[in-house]
């Protein structure tokens, strides 16, 4: 009795020495720390705040025709795509858009160099999907698409990486000497478009861009985050971009640190984010298993310093609403869909999957993040 009485209190001890916070740096800056205890944010959890809260998903949702087949088609994969961007309509509440990364010709996601393009799907049963095809938004050789409405410009920004080809012949996969990821930005005053011509911006992979006005300070200047946390500003989002900060950890292959796509967001404090893919999905190099796939970063200023939590913000195992539990082989391009009420609360995490066993197919799931995302689609009738 003693004993267990020790052994309790000690694990007490334990639980809360682990626990104890003193700095909101220390609740991932995804909460506040009160009186040594962290209060997440909605959509966070964790003693750290430092994880996602992921619902269950629904089956069918998301972009996912992997199925499809079309004459014209080299190969079998579908329109299989690798994650993408929700867009509210603004006049139409009852319209999402998604923006996709597609693969052209039925090729997959080892084609993605040459074949991947930017298309728009629309969905009218709510955020979550399914999305349905509309048009493309470019052609081959486009991926890594960001877009984000500016409201200093009165315009949405696209932003992806490629080069401007005839439609590809083969899904052969293409040299990254041949046609460089030149990260290109492009605007419209209309989500379905006209798009102006694309204009490269820096050198460099995965583009993250995030305005940094604010209703207080209506400012034009714009930050881009590529590859290894390097951090551009502009003083617009079409002139001349300057590093200001690079990852401070290594960023090597198989370094403990190795991450790539980062997505990033400043937060209702001022306070910045990243989620990552952090590299390597399951059954890579040599069928080890990484129990890890989503990194998360933070910041109090955009200069750092930032912190890169080694810890998983969400891994590749997805429940759905039908009780199944799948863990992909894949999952990245992590980006979330924020509440428009100022509190910029996740409510919805897109992804590019792919199934264990699957070699090339893929497609965009969208998952549903804490609560908040009940109210938000039941206010708009869904
Ligand atoms: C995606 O589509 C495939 C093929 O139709 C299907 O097996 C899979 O369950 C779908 N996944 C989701 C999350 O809807
Ligand atoms: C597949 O993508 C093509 C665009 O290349 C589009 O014409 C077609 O409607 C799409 N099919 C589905 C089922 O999404
Ligand atoms: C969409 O773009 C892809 C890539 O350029 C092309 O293969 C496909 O035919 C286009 N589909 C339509 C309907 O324009
Ligand atoms: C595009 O990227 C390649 C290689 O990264 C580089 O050689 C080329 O100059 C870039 N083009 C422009 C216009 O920046
Ligand atoms: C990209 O790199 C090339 C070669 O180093 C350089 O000529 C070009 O100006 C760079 N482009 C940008 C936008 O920095
Ligand atoms: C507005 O924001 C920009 C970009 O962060 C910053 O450079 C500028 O100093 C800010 N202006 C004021 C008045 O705070
Ligand atoms: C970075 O990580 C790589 C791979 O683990 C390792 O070989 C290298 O020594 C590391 N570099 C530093 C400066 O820690
Ligand atoms: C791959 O894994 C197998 C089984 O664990 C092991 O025997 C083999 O040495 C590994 N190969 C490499 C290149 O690491
Ligand atoms: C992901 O996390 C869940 C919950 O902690 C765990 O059950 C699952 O095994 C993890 N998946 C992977 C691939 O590590």
């Amino acid at each position: 009795m003693i004993l267990h009485s020790v052994i309790f209190a000690f694990a007490l001890l334990v639980v809360c020495v682990c626990s104890a916070c003193t700095t909101d740096d220390e609740c991932s800056l995804n909460g506040i720390c009160v009186v040594s205890t962290c209060i997440c944010d909605a959509s966070w959890f964790g003693d750290d705040c430092g994880r996602l809260d992921l619902e269950p998903a629904t089956r069918g949702t998301g972009y996912n025709y992997t199925t499809y087949t079309d004459p014209s088609y080299y190969n079998t994969r579908g329109n299989s795509s690798w994650g993408g961007q929700i867009i509210h309509d603004p006049q139409d509440p009852a319209l999402f858009h998604l923006l996709v990364d597609q693969f052209a010709h039925g090729c997959g996601l080892s084609g993605w160099r040459p074949t991947s393009f930017v298309a728009r799907a629309e969905s009218r049963t709510g955020p979550q999907g399914p999305y349905h095809w509309v048009q493309n938004v470019t052609g081959s050789f486009r991926h890594n698409t960001y877009v984000h409405w500016s409201p200093f410009d009165q315009k949405y920004l696209l932003w992806t990486i490629g080069v401007d080809v005839p439609d590809p012949k083969s899904c052969k996969s293409v040299s990254k000497e041949n046609w460089p990821n030149n990260i290109s930005v492009s605007a419209a005053q209309d989500i379905k478009g006209p798009w102006t011509p694309f204009h490269i911006t820096i050198n460099g992979t995965n583009p993250a861009p995030w305005p940094l006005y604010s209703p207080e300070n209506q400012t034009s200047k714009i930050t881009l985050i590529a590859e290894d946390l390097r951090i551009f500003t502009a003083e617009r989002w079409d002139a001349k971009y300057s590093l200001i900060n690079s990852a401070s950890w290594n960023t090597s292959d198989y370094s403990r640190t190795w991450a790539e796509d980062p997505f990033v967001w400043r937060d209702k404090r001022g306070h910045w984010h990243a989620l990552a893919h952090w590299m390597i999905d399951i059954v890579e190099k040599n069928g080890t298993k990484y129990p890890r796939v989503g990194a998360h970063m933070y910041a109090r200023t955009l200069e750092g310093e930032w912190t890169f939590k080694l810890q998983e913000a969400f891994n590749s195992t997805v429940t759905f609403t039908d009780g199944s539990v799948e863990t992909f082989n894949r999952r990245e391009r992590p980006k979330l869909f924020f509440s428009d009420d100022g509190e910029l609360t996740p409510l919805y995490l897109v992804s590019g999957v792919q199934a264990l066993g699957s070699t090339t197919t893929s497609y965009t799931l969208i998952q549903p993040v804490g609560t908040a995302w009940r109210e938000y689609e039941a206010a708009l009738g869904f």
